[in-house]
């Protein structure tokens, strides 16, 4: 059996990793990787292979960054072919990038299986593009795996057949479980011994020149009170630099992209992380540290009801209120969901071993 992994942007390297172990004890699969190039800088994508003991990938299409329809539009021309020549039983893609959907995309008007490992989270907001990705590419899937029961009910409620979908768990948490012990071995030295991390990189944090200005002063603000410590991913320091902000104060770090072993160490310790990303909600809610999500609106509910996870939305004031019960020790403790057990991979890969 051939089964072809797709991925393309940073996020998706941490959850192809263990699928792709997970698939490698299972006799007869044999196992191709294909990178689109969405994401291709060393600190944002090879330093993640590395890192992730992810082969190198057999493919790369190499389509860089461009609107929204040119990568997309890049990434199905390139990704075509690619397809028709390696005939693959079956196409995993994973998260919500613009990869995602392209690939997905094609393998459906090619007749070809598409599973899809983060299937069912919906944010009901479609300004943002992730949510356009995760909506199409579900009704494209044949197979869909969830991690967390809220997205079975999403798909359920958009007419997606039952024996499609599999709760799978989180797969991002095996990740984690399997590298913490060396992310803390690595425990970077230098660091302060109680900080707050940053990262921001959503188009409604970054693109409104204004909104990022008032988000900036508030984390200088916060850097009075401890140090704040702000890897800045590339489009966001694309953005600070198009704004012409000056960035003063001492008490703000602001970092190149940090490698995953480093993040991880830095994300377990903070005292409180500030953050837009997905993925980040989750991973605090399974360190039981603090999150403040800058967002109006999650995909992630669990991270609220059951985690560390807080929505601050677009209220500086907010932000700042809940910083400072933060670090008054008043802090919102959590549980991990069920089935972020380390074993989600384990569970996708004998489905997919299993075949349609
Ligand atoms: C993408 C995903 C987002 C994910 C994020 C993680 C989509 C729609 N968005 O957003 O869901 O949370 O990745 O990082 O797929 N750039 C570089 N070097 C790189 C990659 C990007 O400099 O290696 C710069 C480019 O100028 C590019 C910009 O960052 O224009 C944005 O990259 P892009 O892949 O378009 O989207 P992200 O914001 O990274």
């Amino acid at each position: 059996m051939r089964i072809l992994h797709v991925v393309g942007a940073r996020p998706n390297f941490m959850k192809a990793a263990p699928v792709f172990r997970a698939l490698a004890q299972h006799a007869g699969v044999q196992q191709i990787l294909v990178h689109t190039g969405q994401h291709y800088d060393f600190n944002m994508s090879d330093v993640f292979f590395q890192e992730l003991e992810l082969p190198a990938p057999d493919v790369n299409l190499e389509v860089g960054s461009g609107s929204h329809a040119q990568q997309t539009g890049q990434i199905i021309s390139r990704f075509e072919p690619v397809v028709l020549e390696q005939k693959p039983d079956m196409v995993v893609v994973y998260g919500d990038v613009n990869s995602t959907l392209a690939a997905a995309l094609v393998c459906a008007k090619l007749l070809v299986p598409v599973a899809h490992v983060e299937a069912g989270l919906r944010s009901f907001d479609r300004t943002m593009p992730e949510e356009i990705n995760r909506l199409l590419t579900d009704q494209l899937a044949d197979l869909l795996f969830t991690p967390s029961a809220d997205g079975n009910q999403n798909l359920e409620r958009e007419g997606i057949a039952a024996e499609k979908v599999h709760l799978a768990g989180n797969v991002m948490i095996d990740t984690l479980q399997r590298m913490l012990p060396r992310a803390r071995e690595r425990q970077a030295k230098g660091w302060p011994e109680r900080y707050a991390l940053v990262t921001l990189h959503r188009p409604s944090n970054v693109d409104d020149l204004e909104w990022l200005k008032r988000l900036l002063c508030a984390l200088f603000q916060a850097g009075q009170k401890l140090p704040v410590l702000f890897p800045v991913h590339p489009r966001t320091r694309e953005r600070i630099t198009a704004s012409g902000i000056q960035l003063q104060g001492d008490g703000v770090r602001f970092l190149d992209p940090l490698p995953y072993l480093e993040f991880l160490a830095l994300e377990s310790r903070a005292a409180a992380v500030i953050t837009d990303s997905g993925g980040i909600q989750e991973e605090t809610t399974f360190f039981n540290v603090p999150c403040l999500t800058v967002r109006e609106n999650t995909e992630r509910p669990v991270t609220v009801t059951l985690g560390t996870n807080i929505l601050v939305g677009r209220d500086i004031a907010k932000l700042q209120a809940e910083l400072t019960h933060i670090l008054s020790g008043n802090i919102k403790r959590g549980s991990i969901p069920p089935l972020w057990d380390g074993k989600a991979s384990d569970r996708i890969a004998a489905t997919l071993a299993a075949g349609i």
